[in-house]
Protein backbone atom coordinates (compact mmCIF):
# COMPACT_ATOMS: atom_id res chain seq x y z
CA UNK A 1 0.00 0.00 0.00
CA UNK A 2 1.37 3.32 -0.61
CA UNK A 3 -0.36 5.28 2.69
CA UNK A 4 -2.36 7.99 2.68
CA UNK A 5 0.41 10.72 3.83
CA UNK A 6 2.45 9.75 0.55
CA UNK A 7 -0.74 9.85 -1.85
CA UNK A 8 -1.50 13.43 -0.53
CA UNK A 9 1.54 14.70 -0.92
CA UNK A 10 1.63 13.41 -4.56
CA UNK A 11 4.32 10.65 -4.03
CA UNK A 12 2.66 7.88 -5.92
CA UNK A 13 4.45 8.06 -9.21
CA UNK A 14 7.50 7.89 -7.77
CA UNK A 15 7.24 5.38 -5.54
CA UNK A 16 5.53 3.32 -8.16
CA UNK A 17 8.37 4.13 -10.31
CA UNK A 18 10.67 3.29 -8.22
CA UNK A 19 9.45 -0.15 -7.33
CA UNK A 20 8.74 -1.11 -10.90
CA UNK A 21 12.36 -0.27 -11.94
CA UNK A 22 13.38 -2.76 -9.35
CA UNK A 23 11.64 -5.39 -10.78
CA UNK A 24 8.55 -6.00 -9.20
CA UNK A 25 5.86 -7.25 -11.59
CA UNK A 26 2.54 -5.41 -10.63
CA UNK A 27 -0.14 -8.21 -10.78
CA UNK A 28 -3.08 -5.44 -9.21
CA UNK A 29 -3.35 -1.94 -8.59
CA UNK A 30 -6.38 -0.01 -7.06
CA UNK A 31 -6.95 3.20 -5.77
CA UNK A 32 -8.99 3.34 -2.54
CA UNK A 33 -9.99 4.32 0.64
CA UNK A 34 -10.50 2.03 3.76
CA UNK A 35 -13.33 3.13 6.64
CA UNK A 36 -11.82 2.74 10.03
CA UNK A 37 -13.70 -0.89 9.84
CA UNK A 38 -11.54 -1.75 7.34
CA UNK A 39 -8.45 -0.24 8.79
CA UNK A 40 -8.86 -1.72 12.07
CA UNK A 41 -9.56 -5.38 10.36
CA UNK A 42 -6.08 -4.99 7.98
CA UNK A 43 -4.04 -4.25 10.82
CA UNK A 44 -5.57 -6.11 13.16
CA UNK A 45 -2.72 -8.35 14.62
CA UNK A 46 -1.35 -5.24 16.10
CA UNK A 47 -4.64 -4.57 17.91
CA UNK A 48 -2.94 -4.97 21.62
CA UNK A 49 -0.38 -2.24 20.62
CA UNK A 50 -0.73 1.55 22.09
CA UNK A 51 -0.32 3.06 18.36
CA UNK A 52 -3.29 0.87 16.67
CA UNK A 53 -5.79 3.45 17.53
CA UNK A 54 -3.66 6.09 16.21
CA UNK A 55 -2.65 3.94 13.24
CA UNK A 56 -6.48 2.59 12.38
CA UNK A 57 -7.36 6.18 12.19
CA UNK A 58 -4.41 7.11 9.81
CA UNK A 59 -5.43 4.80 7.79
CA UNK A 60 -8.68 5.63 7.24
CA UNK A 61 -7.82 9.49 6.93
CA UNK A 62 -7.49 9.45 3.11
CA UNK A 63 -7.17 7.51 -0.48
CA UNK A 64 -4.18 4.68 -0.55
CA UNK A 65 -2.84 2.37 -3.21
CA UNK A 66 -3.16 -1.10 -2.90
CA UNK A 67 -0.95 -3.75 -5.27
CA UNK A 68 0.00 -6.88 -5.20
CA UNK A 69 3.47 -7.13 -6.48
CA UNK A 70 5.10 -10.29 -7.40
CA UNK A 71 9.21 -11.07 -7.78
CA UNK A 72 11.62 -13.84 -6.16
CA UNK A 73 11.87 -13.21 -2.61
CA UNK A 74 9.52 -10.75 -3.04
CA UNK A 75 9.14 -9.98 0.57
CA UNK A 76 12.27 -9.64 1.65
CA UNK A 77 13.11 -7.81 -1.20
CA UNK A 78 10.29 -4.82 -0.49
CA UNK A 79 10.98 -4.58 2.87
CA UNK A 80 14.63 -3.71 1.76
CA UNK A 81 13.18 -1.29 -0.45
CA UNK A 82 10.82 0.39 1.52
CA UNK A 83 13.47 0.51 4.51
CA UNK A 84 12.91 0.26 8.35
CA UNK A 85 9.09 1.39 9.57
CA UNK A 86 11.30 4.37 11.51
CA UNK A 87 12.33 7.03 8.73
CA UNK A 88 14.80 7.80 11.05
CA UNK A 89 16.34 4.77 10.74
CA UNK A 90 15.78 3.96 7.49
CA UNK A 91 18.85 3.14 5.09
CA UNK A 92 19.68 5.82 2.26
CA UNK A 93 17.66 5.41 -0.75
CA UNK A 94 14.68 3.53 0.86
CA UNK A 95 11.62 4.53 -0.31
CA UNK A 96 11.13 5.31 3.52
CA UNK A 97 14.04 7.40 3.89
CA UNK A 98 13.10 9.66 1.04
CA UNK A 99 9.21 10.10 1.66
CA UNK A 100 7.87 8.98 4.81
CA UNK A 101 6.84 11.55 6.97
CA UNK A 102 7.13 9.89 10.43
CA UNK A 103 7.44 6.33 12.38
CA UNK A 104 4.02 6.41 11.97
CA UNK A 105 2.99 7.96 8.82
CA UNK A 106 5.77 6.18 6.86
CA UNK A 107 4.56 6.03 2.81
CA UNK A 108 4.03 2.92 2.65
CA UNK A 109 3.20 -0.83 3.80
CA UNK A 110 4.57 -4.17 2.63
CA UNK A 111 3.81 -7.55 3.65
CA UNK A 112 5.54 -9.95 6.20
CA UNK A 113 5.23 -12.81 4.85
CA UNK A 114 3.96 -14.84 1.62
CA UNK A 115 1.17 -15.97 3.63
CA UNK A 116 -0.02 -12.57 5.17
CA UNK A 117 0.55 -11.48 1.79
CA UNK A 118 -1.44 -13.57 0.26
CA UNK A 119 -4.29 -12.61 3.10
CA UNK A 120 -3.55 -8.71 2.33
CA UNK A 121 -3.98 -9.39 -1.40
CA UNK A 122 -7.99 -10.48 -1.14
CA UNK A 123 -8.68 -8.23 1.24
CA UNK A 124 -8.45 -5.53 -1.50
CA UNK A 125 -8.52 -8.05 -4.68
CA UNK A 126 -11.13 -10.21 -6.40
CA UNK A 127 -9.54 -13.14 -8.68
CA UNK A 128 -10.39 -10.81 -11.98
CA UNK A 129 -8.58 -8.00 -10.64
CA UNK A 130 -5.26 -9.85 -10.42
CA UNK A 131 -3.27 -10.94 -13.41
P1 LIG B 1 3.81 -2.04 7.76
O1 LIG B 1 3.17 -3.25 8.41
O2 LIG B 1 2.85 -0.88 7.60
O3 LIG B 1 4.49 -2.39 6.48
O4 LIG B 1 4.96 -1.47 8.70
P2 LIG B 1 6.09 -2.29 9.49
O5 LIG B 1 5.92 -3.76 9.26
O6 LIG B 1 7.39 -1.67 9.15
O7 LIG B 1 5.73 -1.92 10.97
P3 LIG B 1 4.70 -2.61 11.98
O8 LIG B 1 5.41 -2.91 13.23
O9 LIG B 1 3.97 -3.74 11.28
O10 LIG B 1 3.68 -1.43 12.27
C1 LIG B 1 2.60 -1.17 11.41
C2 LIG B 1 2.45 0.32 11.22
O11 LIG B 1 2.03 0.92 12.43
C3 LIG B 1 2.53 2.25 12.51
N1 LIG B 1 3.36 2.38 13.70
N2 LIG B 1 3.31 3.44 14.45
N3 LIG B 1 3.76 5.34 16.50
C4 LIG B 1 4.46 4.19 16.50
O12 LIG B 1 5.28 3.93 17.36
C5 LIG B 1 4.19 3.23 15.44
N4 LIG B 1 4.77 2.05 15.31
C6 LIG B 1 4.23 1.52 14.20
C7 LIG B 1 3.36 2.48 11.26
O13 LIG B 1 2.51 3.08 10.27
C8 LIG B 1 3.73 1.07 10.87
O14 LIG B 1 4.06 0.99 9.51
MG1 LIG C 1 4.07 -4.79 9.46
Amino acid sequence: MIKPEAMAAGHAGKILDLILSKGFKLVALKYTRLSEGEAGQFYEVHKERPFYGELVNYMASGPILAAILEKDDAVQDFRALIGATDPAEAAEGTIRKRFAESKAKNAVHGSDSDANAAIEGAFFFSTREQY
